[in-house]
């Protein structure tokens, strides 16, 4: 008998098993309630006394080794299957996944976008990195304006003379040199101006420039243009347009959008007036069309330019410009449930 014992003890040490099933069906053959152990136990008060000791030796022996090889075999499979990394304990709970959220930004530059893509505007684009000619010159700046001095740009290198672009209205000169008119785009992007950081200004931020080129295109389509994006955009349905001066438009406008006057907040923004200034517009100068090979006699057109923070700012009530640059997961995670 305990030749038999010794026997299943060798059994049990070279068993192996490569499934979970495989383990528990060797668990149960020889510990389950009707297993070989249970047998040789239920066996013991039949076997003679002199013989007990031994006996019991051999079986208790067997269970070590049976309980130890059911252990050393699971233990086995489970860190196999973490190294392939899938099927762990399904049974475990999942590992919490973030979802990210879109930079404020980029949410108001698309719906910018939609709304103007919405009524035939593409989108174009141009570099950060401009010359004199593209962010000054062509746009009707005469040499000596004060826009170019040092103090607003950022020059990369002079002579010729290589800069940060200001404005986003030099992918206007870049568009009408590779386009023919009817020409509809909008062209946002990030601009640079050497100014001092503060609540209200930032050296880098960014715009959406507007261009509107046909034939026949007057100031009045300019204004209902506006006023269907200030629609969509804000809700807000009153405009006005004030004389203003830009060196590539002719004649200019400040558009401000009525916000009202409903809330406290609205007076504090509004400085009590219930008007915002939003933009700035006007007709494209003919001196910038020929500049870009466009006919004046045979075209005209709108020109228009936003700053997207500022309008970021107004919709999402958010006091410090410099909340943008930050990338403070506290404030980024608030515009999760937004586009
Ligand atoms: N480029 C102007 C700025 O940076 C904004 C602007 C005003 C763009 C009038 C235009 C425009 O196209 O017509 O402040």
């Amino acid at each position: 008998m305990i030749d038999k014992i010794k026997g299943h003890i060798a059994d049990v040490e070279s068993f192996n098993a490569k499934t979970k099933d495989e383990i528990e069906a060797f668990r149960i053959k020889y510990l389950g309630k009707k297993g070989i152990l249970n047998e040789y136990f239920a066996e013991f008060r039949n076997v003679p006394n002199e013989e007990k000791k031994a006996f019991g030796q051999a079986i208790n022996e067997l269970k070590t080794a049976a309980q130890d090889k059911v252990t050393a075999l699971k233990e086995e499979l489970e860190n196999s299957q973490e190294e392939k990394g899938v099927y762990g304990d399904l049974s475990r709970p999942g590992e919490p996944v973030e979802i990210g959220s879109r930079h404020p930004i980029s949410i108001v530059k698309n719906q910018i976008t939609e709304i103007f893509s919405n009524i035939g505007f593409n989108v174009s684009e141009g570099p950060e990195m401009e010359d004199d000619w593209h962010n000054f010159t062509a746009l009707n700046l005469p040499e000596y304006h004060p826009a170019r001095d040092m103090q607003d740009t950022f020059f990369i290198q002079t002579d010729p003379d290589i800069l940060l672009r200001t404005h986003t209205s030099s992918v206007q000169v870049r568009y009408m040199e590779e386009n023919k008119p009817p020409i509809r785009t909008i062209s946002p992007g990030r601009v640079f101006r050497n100014e001092a950081i503060s609540a209200r200004s930032h050296c880098i931020f960014h715009q959406v420039e507007g261009l509107y080129i046909d034939k026949d295109v007057s100031f009045a389509d300019m204004k209902q243009t506006i006023l269907y994006f200030t629609k969509q955009l804000f809700g807000k349905s009153k405009i006005r347009l004030r004389p203003s001066y830009f060196p590539f438009t002719e004649p200019s406008a400040e558009v401000d959008v009525y916000w009202g006057l409903e809330t406290e907040t609205d007076y504090r923004i509004t400085k009590g007036t219930g008007w915002l200034e939003i933009m700035g517009c006007g007709m494209v100068d003919p001196n910038v069309l020929r500049n870009c090979n466009i006919d004046p006699q045979e075209y005209s057109g709108f020109a228009f330019g936003m700053g997207i923070e500022r309008i970021a700012m107004l919709l999402y009530q958010i006091e410090d410009i410099r909340m943008f640059y930050e990338n403070d997961i506290r404030f980024l995670e608030q515009f999760k449930s937004a586009l």
